[in-house]
């Protein structure tokens, strides 16, 4: 779900504010389905994008009964009121509870606040070699990234390409690759040492000659981790197994368009060598000596 939910902040900041938890309480514009609990969660206002948690519950500590959706913006403390707001619940932190003290329900809010930094922060926690039982979940990141190409009027990965079969030969040739934060899929990548038969000619020159490279394709990230650096993790972790495996070269190639991913690859010192024919198209090709 890419869409934000939307809302104006009625009232809150009472108790919170006191405790070290202010929270806006929203009002969204139209009926909302989330289960009650924690959230980590992006939240939006004067057009930024904020950490936040999202709290969506009936206050049973306070023996309050109506439910509420409760933000708290992480690092910053705002004053909202009256505002319009936005936000996302990006995954959930913990079931509603009501706890036995003001206190207990304070050190939780505590180690809820540090879930949602690790969950909306710019590293990722983990990454794993794909296999079969992710294909789901990466092919929702695929298709996340195949919309947003659209989108910006791109005409890659616009015919069907990356599809599953692609997917799945990346997990037959264990070169499939999922980042994943905390238990979140955030991105997928493929690390290939073959040799790509559509780099065999290239309009123009590589740097290299003969010489084994690594390769990443179908690189993509989940709508909720865009501007988090994981395209950037997923190409540092290419260079570092090409690395401890010996290989020299690293080859990458875009579509002329995909401005995001050719300022990604010049910043990490690729050369632009020339123009290569893929399956759907013309794109620019790039290489780097490790
Ligand atoms: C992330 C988050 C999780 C929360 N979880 C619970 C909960 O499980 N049970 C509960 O009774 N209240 C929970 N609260 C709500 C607090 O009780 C509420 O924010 C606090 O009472 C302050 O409310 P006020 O500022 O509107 O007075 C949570 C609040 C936040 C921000």
């Amino acid at each position: 779900m890419n869409d934000y939910i939307t809302g104006t902040v009625i009232h809150g900041e009472g108790n919170g504010r006191k405790f070290g938890f202010p929270t806006a309480n929203v009002r969204p514009d139209t009926p909302v389905n989330i289960e009650k609990g924690a959230y980590a969660a992006w939240v939006k206002y004067d057009g930024k994008r904020h950490k936040g948690m999202l709290y969506v519950g009936t206050r049973p500590t306070l023996n309050l009964q109506e439910i509420t959706y409760e933000i708290h913006v992480i690092d910053a403390n705002p004053n909202l009121y009256g505002k319009r707001i936005a936000f996302k619940p990006v995954y959930k932190i913990a079931e509603e509870k009501k706890f036995r003290s003001k206190k207990e329900l304070i050190n939780a809010l505590f180690d809820y606040k540090e879930s949602a930094k690790v969950i909306l922060s710019p590293f990722y926690s983990h990454h794993f070699n794909a296999t079969r039982t992710h294909l789901d979940d990466i092919m929702t990141i695929i298709g996340q990234a195949k919309r947003r190409m659209k989108e910006q009027g791109l005409d890659q990965w616009q015919d069907g390409y990356p599809d599953e079969a692609a997917i799945l030969n990346d997990i037959k040739h264990k070169q499939g690759h999922v980042f994943r934060k905390r238990f979140v899929f955030a991105a997928y990548a493929a690390i290939v040492f073959d040799k790509d038969p559509y780099y065999e000619k290239i309009d123009g020159k590589w740097l290299s000659n003969g010489e084994p490279y690594v390769t990443v394709h179908r690189l993509a990230v989940h709508d909720d981790f865009l501007g988090l650096d994981l395209a950037r993790h997923a190409l540092k972790f290419a260079e570092r197994k090409a690395r401890a495996k010996g290989v020299k070269w690293f080859r990458i190639d875009t579509h002329h368009d995909n401005r995001a991913m050719r300022n990604l690859i010049r910043d990490f010192g690729f050369t632009l060598c020339g123009v290569v024919q893929v399956r759907d198209g013309m794109r620019m090709a790039y290489e780097k000596k490790l």
